[in-house]
């Protein structure tokens, strides 16, 4: 009987420690969360355990003497501090050694930077506000500290100032106990008009390049070798330690114009390649975004190949 037990107890520790080693390639999934409501809250996003960093999207404006404002669509309301409740989900989340970043920018206008004090003065709101900093007005994600800034620079304006905002940041976190972690989502053509400044100061540490609404360099099954040359490109460009996959969790054309991989070509023809790059530069898989893989399922279909 005790013996019977002991081996159980053995064969199912033994499956596990299996289980762990072949879950996943050395990647991690990244995925954007803030801009759909029906994709559920933060910490169902967390809980999934399928992502290793998750964006908050977006602080949609900034710059210019605008008032800044986080836009969270339809899953609360910063105006009225209706998302400070977020912050017991943020520090559940990195409890769970998940990484939550706030992303700024987007596909809307309403942000631009229109010198390099603009640039500091955004980097001061966004420290005081979000991160280590201290804010003499309201947090609007309450005081929960975020781990960095996301750049998801889209439209134009100021595009020589990210640079200063980039550098601002990093010397708070430098400055501060704690390390701030600057990210980008650059499109695939290189180099990204809006980002390259901001990229161009090295103090990045991860870019995921989105490979979809471009399609002069997402994947094809048909014409790899745009893909490919462009993440080459990629890989032997920029200064970061890890560079990410970008693609669209879902097909549908309200979530990217063009440049959706089925998980299963993802799995044989684009994973193979780009974990096989160079300086194991290779990070994992960015996903856009949560509302689109929740419904699809994509990150659990793709999750032991990243
Ligand atoms: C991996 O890289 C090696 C050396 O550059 C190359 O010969 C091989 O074809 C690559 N494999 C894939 C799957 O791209």
């Amino acid at each position: 009987m005790g013996n019977n037990r002991t081996q159980k107890v053995w064969i199912l520790f033994l499956l596990s420690f299996l289980a762990l080693v072949c879950s996943s390639r050395g990647g991690d999934m990244v995925v954007y969360w803030g801009q759909d409501e029906r994709e559920g809250s933060l910490r169902e996003t967390c809980n999934s355990g399928l992502y290793k960093i998750v964006n908050i999207a977006f602080l949609s404006a900034f710059g210019s003497g605008r008032k800044p404002e986080v836009n969270l669509a339809g899953h609360c309301d910063p105006a009225s501090d209706g998302c400070k409740s977020l912050s017991k989900e943020i520090k559940g989340c990195q409890k769970r050694g998940i990484k939550v970043m706030l992303s700024i920018g987007g596909g809307n206008p309403g942000y631009s930077l229109s010198s390099p004090g603009d640039a500091r003065r955004v980097a001061d709101y966004i420290w005081n506000s979000f991160l280590g900093g201290k804010s003499a007005g309201s947090r609007p994600l309450g005081d929960a500290v975020l781990d960095g800034v996301d750049f998801d620079i889209e439209v134009g304006g100021g595009e020589g100032f990210y640079g200063a905002l980039a550098r601002r940041l990093f010397e708070h976190g430098k400055a501060g106990s704690r390390k701030v972690y600057l990210t980008a989502a650059p499109q695939c053509p290189f180099p990204d008009e809006h980002l390259k400044g901001a990229l161009s100061t090295g103090l990045f540490d991860y870019v995921w390049v989105q490979f979809y609404n471009n399609e002069e360099c997402e994947f094809e099954s048909s014409n790899p070798g745009k893909f490919q040359r462009s993440w080459n490109t990629w890989v032997s460009s920029v200064k970061v330690s890890k560079i990410y996959v970008g693609v669209p969790a879902s097909a549908s054309p309200s979530t990217a114009g063009s440049g959706f991989v089925a998980p299963q070509i993802l799995k044989t023809q684009v994973l193979p390649f780009v974990r096989n790059s160079s300086k194991h530069i290779y990070g994992g898989v960015m996903l856009w975004d949560r509302a689109a893989d929740k419904q699809t399922g994509y990150s659990r279909n793709i999750k032991d190949s990243v």
